[in-house]
């Protein structure tokens, strides 16, 4: 199997002012190893601030790569922006947490879903215009849809719309980061059976970046943890998942029950409350 993506020693510094005159960098992952096969799903999790979505931000060029190297289906990104380079980059392409980060506000679906393929794949208006068909039935989305803007739509059809805009151009590797987190529980499953479904019918490779672990488990070939800006665990999902080696991945899945056992008491009080206690 062709590897989509290669990062090795990858390092993150931003750039922090300190004082008027002064600057110094905030190093926000270190070292970084991950590799990503074709048609495969790698998971990201760890939590906030761990430098997952710096790790996303540099493989689609818009964190520094201070140190390491990032490969897109075996052609190496440096920091120039030439032509081939953006050529490489449209092999990849990113879902955001929020829809509304991937989204103009100002834009209508039919416009959104438009412009990369008129910019980036030259496309002319009668190909579009069959393109914009095929991926609004790939993401469950329907003509009606064309003409609203993303306020007159619902969390989880932004979120459709954001998937078929990054799908447009047809990249190998699709970086989802916290794709679900601003949706509600039963829309968060139907954009997870999608992803599922996308990537079947597509072949297309994932890095899904989470903390839901439960979803980790349903789509994750692969399983990465981080901790403070270094990976300190990857494995296969199953085996990361029921027999960490690391302490930190102890630490997290550990979290995990109490959160189920809130979502249970939550599920007790929602029936107290239906049942008029
Ligand atoms: N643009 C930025 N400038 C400076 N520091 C940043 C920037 N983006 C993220 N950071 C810092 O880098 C670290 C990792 O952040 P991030 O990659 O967003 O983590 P995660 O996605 O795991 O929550 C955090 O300490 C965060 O405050
Ligand atoms: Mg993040």
């Amino acid at each position: 199997m062709s590897d989509v993506l290669t990062i090795r020693g990858l390092t993150v510094d931003y750039p922090v002012r300190s004082g008027l005159l002064t600057s110094r960098k905030h190093r926000a992952v270190t070292d970084v190893d991950l590799t990503i096969s074709a048609g495969q799903t790698v998971a990201l999790v760890g939590e906030s601030g761990s430098g997952k979505t710096s790790v996303a931000r540099a493989i689609v060029g818009l964190a520094p790569i201070s140190a390491g190297s990032i490969a897109l289906s075996d052609q190496l990104l440096d920091r120039r922006g030439s032509r081939r380079l953006r050529q490489i980059r449209r092999t990849v392409q990113m879902v955001f947490q929020q829809p509304g980060g991937s989204l103009d506000p100002r834009m209508s679906v039919a416009d959104t879903l438009e412009e990369p393929l008129h910019y980036l794949m030259h496309l002319n208006s009668r190909a579009i215009r069959a393109r914009v068909s095929e991926l609004l039935g790939l993401v469950g989305l329907g003509q009606q849809h064309l003409t609203r803007r993303p306020r007159e739509l619902s969390g989880g059809q932004r979120q459709r719309v954001a998937i078929a805009r990054a799908i447009a151009i047809s990249p190998s590797l699709v970086i989802c980061d916290e794709p679900t987190s601003s949706l509600d529980v039963s829309v968060q499953a139907q954009i997870i059976n999608l992803l599922s479904r996308l990537q079947q019918e597509l072949h297309l490779a994932y890095l899904f970046i989470s903390h839901d672990l439960g979803v980790v488990r349903q789509i994750a070939d692969v399983t990465a943890v981080m901790h403070l800006g270094r990976i300190v665990e990857t494995g296969p999902t199953e085996r990361v998942l029921d027999a960490p080696r690391d302490d930190y991945t102890r630490a997290l899945l550990s979290a995990v029950p109490s959160i189920e056992r809130e979502a249970s008491a939550m599920t007790d009080t929602a029936k107290s409350i239906s049942a008029g206690e």
